[in-house]
């Protein structure tokens, strides 16, 4: 690929030190406001969490866990040891599903909690609904969108995200509706415990394996973090109980920088940004996850046809079409060490019909998924390092990370650790990044068992 072409795209998506270094700042400021008032900077959403699990809990519970792309039914048995057995289904939520109406999703829901409950009865029943019924049922809720929590098992949803809009949900409290579909559905037995969003989930149940857990960090189709606040920085939070010493905090961070004061954007952020659902919010979260990075490279892509610096032939159907390279192509394509780049050939000319590629064009690529990649993986290290500087925790801690992006995302996690290395120079060793694995099915259950505590 041309030099000029590179450097052009290089200084649209690099972000130096001292950038890294003012995002940090920024961030720990807006946290510091989040936590003052709703009405300024970060949501840092109370999550009425206040105890962190000492691997004694124990009991039966039901999860559900609406991520990103799946919603998964579990039942998870606590066995006292910080051991944990789970049975789990799983399904994909169709974009079709992501529309429907509000009751709709909700009665889908309840759908896959009856089947899941009639599966799991030791042998067919003529009446499977009346023996579920015989047992009491405690239910996590794993809803992983910004909802303005004021109980532990009471929350409003504020705005959807990750290409949900189902209707007559915002506003709403999502535990009494999921409560109602229910009931619909003949599962009055269940009652839901306890509201948790995939951050304090993960943050929670890594914590019960790795006890120095003190951030949870989603990097999937969404981004976000929740972290363990001492409960006298929360001065928004009112009727504190005197025992309460510490409270986990849902950051909310994929709406960091909305106003657009910090952190550099280009024309192609701007394109992305505009061409999804609620434009202008959670625009951090779409320089960052998985449901926006192959978009991202798709218009850099569109953009180089049009300019004549790529594919000779012109842009196939497939490119100009909206989200059809996918996050998972990046992937693809940064993990291809072949010489002439015969993956990224694949992925180019068998799956996005691009009639001919020449080694420079599939270069070319490659690098533009690299700035990328790079760029994504930096600033969610940038909201690491405010959040543990925040916490004064630079002596050391554990952040535990799920989601797609950070597990399957070649390099990611190597990224992540240079430019933390960058932003907190050697105080960066004591910060270790963990894969944490279904943080939000085990998740859920602790928090519904510590909610009971
Ligand atoms: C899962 C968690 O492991 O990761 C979910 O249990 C979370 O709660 C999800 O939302 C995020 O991953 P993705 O890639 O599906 O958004
Ligand atoms: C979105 C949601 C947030 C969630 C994140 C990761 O940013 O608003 O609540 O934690 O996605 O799934």
């Amino acid at each position: 690929p041309s030099p000029e072409t590179l450097e052009r795209l290089s200084s649209m998506f690099a972000i130096n030190s001292d950038k890294l270094n003012q995002i940090v700042r920024h961030f720990v400021s807006e946290m510091k406001k989040g936590l003052n008032s709703d009405k300024s900077g970060l949501l840092m959403i109370p999550s009425h969490v206040v105890n962190l699990p000492n691997g004694k809990e124990h009991g039966s519970f039901l999860a559900l866990d609406l991520g990103g792309t799946n919603f998964r039914v579990c039942e998870v048995l606590l066995d006292g040891h910080s051991g944990a057995r789970v049975r789990q289904s799983k399904h994909t939520v169709t974009d079709e599903q992501k529309a429907l109406p509000g009751d709709q999703l909700f009665d889908f829901f309840a759908q896959c909690v009856t089947n899941f409950l009639i599966e799991g009865l030791a042998s067919p029943i003529t009446n499977p609904l009346a023996e579920i019924a015989k047992r009491h049922w405690r239910l996590g809720f794993t809803f992983s969108f910004a909802t303005n929590q004021v109980a532990i098992a009471e929350g409003y949803l504020i705005l959807w995200n990750k290409g949900f809009s189902n209707s007559g949900v915002i506003g709403a409290n999502v535990v009494q509706l999921l409560e109602a579909a229910l009931k619909r559905a003949g599962l009055a037995s269940i009652t839901v415990t306890a509201l948790v969003n995939d951050t304090t989930g993960t943050l929670v149940s890594h914590a019960y394996v790795q006890p120095s857990t003190r951030v949870g960090v989603i990097l999937g189709t969404g981004t976000n973090c929740a972290y363990v606040e001492k409960i006298e920085n929360i001065t928004k939070y009112k009727n504190v109980d005197p025992n309460v010493k510490e409270m986990l905090v849902n950051t909310e961070w994929g709406a960091f920088d909305d106003e657009q004061v910090i952190v550099p954007r280009n024309k192609y952020d701007v394109n992305v940004d505009r061409s999804m659902n609620g434009m202008g919010k959670y625009t951090f979260e779409k320089l960052i996850s998985g449901m926006y990075l192959g978009e991202i490279v798709r218009f850099v892509l569109v953009d180089l046809v049009k300019t004549g610096e790529i594919f000779s032939a012109g842009a196939s159907p497939e490119l100009k079409m909206p989200h059809s390279f996918e996050t998972a192509f990046m992937s693809r394509i940064e993990r291809d060490h072949t010489l002439d780049l015969s993956d990224t050939r694949t992925v180019l000319e068998n799956m996005l019909k691009i009639s001919r590629t020449t080694l420079a064009d599939r270069r070319l690529v490659k690098s533009l998924c690299e700035l990328v990649g790079k760029r994504s993986a930096r600033l969610s290290a940038a909201g690491i390092a405010a959040v543990v500087t925040k916490m004064n925790k630079l002596d050391g801690c554990t952040v535990g990370i799920d989601g797609s992006l950070f597990e399957l995302y070649p390099h990611y996690s190597n990224r992540m650790r240079d430019a933390l290395r960058e932003i907190l120079g050697l105080s960066a060793e004591y910060i270790v990044l963990e894969q944490a694995r279904d943080g939000s099915g085990q998740g859920a259950a602790l928090i519904a068992a510590l909610a009971e505590k």
